[in-house]
């Protein structure tokens, strides 16, 4: 088995040939989650711990579906009601539940390498449910899983990557993956909302849809994350709709067989029209959520097939 990680807090620390083997693991998952009988007992006897403290539907579910499907105890902790309110720090938080002696801890904070720090400080394996405007893991690699089965493969792609990147984790990490397993990616954005310093990524910027869809496989649109402006970074939204919303018109420029991706929550209307995001023949996104579930059970399997390795060593 090629995967010798403790924790998944980045892509940035996964080698091609582990990303490979966490999708070809899920797509056993897919199968089982398909049929009559959703479980096994991969994780029995372990303890998942979900600390999510900033809101979340469809990751906070996703991971506490996958932890139950594989059999674990799985506990979610209302940080909104926990003594973080009280004023207890992070790290306070991270010992107390480290006492409970739980295996697998996954955690979205809103802070950058937030869940790094706390990986430092626990004994259990640790998941970034996403950390500020850092990583998304599990989301690059539910996409990752997406684009290979509808595409039949992951790489020598050209992908598009829409709309707010400067603010959104699921881009950077989307960013280092696809890159990772060679494809050829473009950013599509007004400069306002790309990052600092991306010509580093090696990666082909534009700021018009109809430039910057020409010829893509995979358009993946991105949520205008307005909790995390501080300001005018658009006009209005009827004018952000209007030159970087993903309608048909715009859509026409990509390849005929080219797929729809969203992580979700989608603002209908403001970076995508809501035909398109259902339409089955074009949006993968309702597959992107089912491929959530499955990943996260393959990632959650790997890391304690490794914790159970470190601990039988240490023994
Ligand atoms: C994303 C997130 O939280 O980073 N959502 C998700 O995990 N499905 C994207 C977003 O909030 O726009």
């Amino acid at each position: 088995m090629t995967f010798h990680q403790t924790h998944l807090l980045g892509i940035e620390a996964l080698r091609p040939e582990e990303i490979t083997t966490l999708l070809d693991l899920a797509d056993r998952y897919v199968d089982l989650s398909r049929g009559e009988t959703k479980h096994t007992d991969v994780l029995a006897g372990l303890t998942q711990i979900n600390m999510f403290f900033e809101n979340s539907t469809r990751t906070q579910a996703s991971f506490e579906l996958a932890g139950k499907r594989l059999g674990a105890d799985v506990m979610n902790m209302a940080m909104q009601a926990s003594s973080i309110k009280k004023g207890e720090t992070l790290i306070d938080t991270a010992l107390t539940l480290n006492a409970m002696q739980p295996d697998l801890l996954v955690v979205r904070h809103p802070n950058s390498g937030a869940v790094d720090l706390l990986a430092q400080k626990v004994h259990c394996a640790v998941l970034n449910a996403g950390d500020g405007r850092h990583e998304h893991p599990t989301q690059a690699l539910l996409d990752a899983l997406t684009i290979r089965r509808a595409k039949g493969r992951l790489h020598r792609l050209n992908i598009a990557i829409c709309g707010d990147i400067a603010h959104s984790r699921v881009a950077r990490s989307n960013l280092i993956l696809l890159g990772k397993m060679e494809n050829r990616v473009r950013l599509i954005g007004p400069p306002t909302l790309l990052p600092a310093g991306i010509q580093e990524f090696g990666v082909e910027v534009y700021d018009d849809m109809t430039e910057g869809l020409k010829d893509v496989d995979v358009v993946m649109m991105l949520r205008l994350q307005k909790e995390r402006m501080d300001g005018g970074f658009i006009p209005s939204e009827r004018e952000y709709y209007h030159r970087y919303g993903l309608d048909e018109a715009k859509l026409s420029h990509a390849k005929d067989d080219a797929i729809v991706m969203h992580p979700g929550p989608m603002n209908r209307g403001v970076e995508i029209d809501g035909t398109i995001a259902d339409d089955i023949n074009r949006s993968v996104i309702q597959d992107q959520v089912e491929m959530g579930v499955a990943v996260r059970m393959a990632a959650m399997d790997l890391l304690a097939q490794n914790l159970r390795a470190r601990r039988a060593n240490a023994a």
